[in-house]
């Protein structure tokens, strides 16, 4: 593994190596173990729109490692003036020792990587979000002990989550349900490549086909960045899409709930049912923490 661009990249064993391995950092974190395995190495975080999450805890998690993490706006760089990006990846990789770029287009982390000699981390485009998935994966391994076989179902806008969602959770051995509205649909080539999974992947636009007995919901915003003008639009093509109690109802009785978050209550997911899963969810925002290091650790020693 030389980058981390895409869950499409990555095999099972990969995927595998990088939880257990975020297992233990998660473990010698919480016990007060030293695990400096990138002294002295510096991780250059590029970012083309807002994040909470995956800033700071790339940014924490470089540093726990013993290395040290450099917020880089575009706006600020001379690629928000033009510069090409495959310029600016061989300028970077003369001085960090990795790069995380958060950006619209799935090209542009692509050929950053193609340009770069530094391992590249994709920290969210409008194809993919990697490192959420890795989290996700993580928090419901942890929660339920294993993976293979549990029945995933992603409820909403088929976006970047849920074609990293299905893509993560069928390579590890997940069945997957989706259920999207028509115009809404995961990306084709995530779609082809689910078909090869035969019935273990489901779409359809029925919310409680897909829900039913499923051992994890998860869901997303009804606008990713980069929509907010079309939200108006995207409200009605969504309505009926919510998880909420009475959709949950129709899953296993100790389903979990996921989300990426930043959430809109009332919208995707109700606050009841928020609430009720704060926890597990909260889980999964902390292990983005340890997921990240794995990878960083894999990609950087
Ligand atoms: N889930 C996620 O990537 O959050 P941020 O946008 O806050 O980084
Ligand atoms: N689908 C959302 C995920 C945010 C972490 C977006 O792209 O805005």
């Amino acid at each position: 593994m030389k980058h981390l661009l895409k869950m499409l990249d990555l095999s099972k064993e990969e995927i595998l190596e990088i939880l257990n391995l975020a297992d233990q950092l998660k473990y010698e974190l919480k016990h007060g173990i030293e695990h400096k395995h990138l002294s002295g190495k510096t991780l250059g975080m590029i970012f083309q729109k807002p994040s909470t999450r995956t800033r700071v805890s790339f940014e924490t998690g470089i540093y726990q490692l013993g290395g040290y993490g450099m917020f880089l706006s575009a706006n600020g760089l001379q690629i928000g003036r033009g510069e090409p990006i495959r310029d600016t990846a061989r300028v970077l990789s003369r001085y960090v020792d990795g790069v995380m770029i958060r950006t619209f287009d799935q090209e542009e982390v692509e050929t950053f990587a193609k340009y770069s000699s530094v391992p590249v981390i994709n920290g969210l485009t409008d194809f993919s979000h990697p490192c959420q998935v890795l989290a996700d994966l993580m928090t419901v391994r942890e929660h339920k002990g294993t993976l293979e076989g549990l029945k995933m179902c992603y409820i909403g806008d088929g976006n970047n989550m849920a074609n990293s969602l299905t893509v993560g959770c069928l390579k590890v051995g997940m069945n997957v349900s989706l259920a999207c509205p028509e115009g809404y649909y995961p990306d084709p080539v995530v779609l082809e490549f689910a078909a090869g999974y035969g019935d273990k992947f489901k779409l359809t636009n029925d919310c409680f086909e897909a829900v039913k007995d499923a051992d994890v919901v998860f869901t997303d915003v009804w606008a990713s960045m980069g929509q907010e003008s079309e939200a108006q639009q995207r409200k009605l093509a969504f309505e009926g899409y919510q998880v909420n109690s009475e959709l949950l109802s129709h899953a296993r009785p100790d389903c979990m709930v996921q989300h990426c978050l930043p959430a809109h209550r009332g919208e995707e997911i109700t606050d009841e049912v928020f609430e009720a899963h704060a926890d597990e969810i909260f889980d999964e925002a902390e292990n983005r923490l340890h997921a990240q290091k794995a990878v960083m650790v894999i990609l950087m020693k």
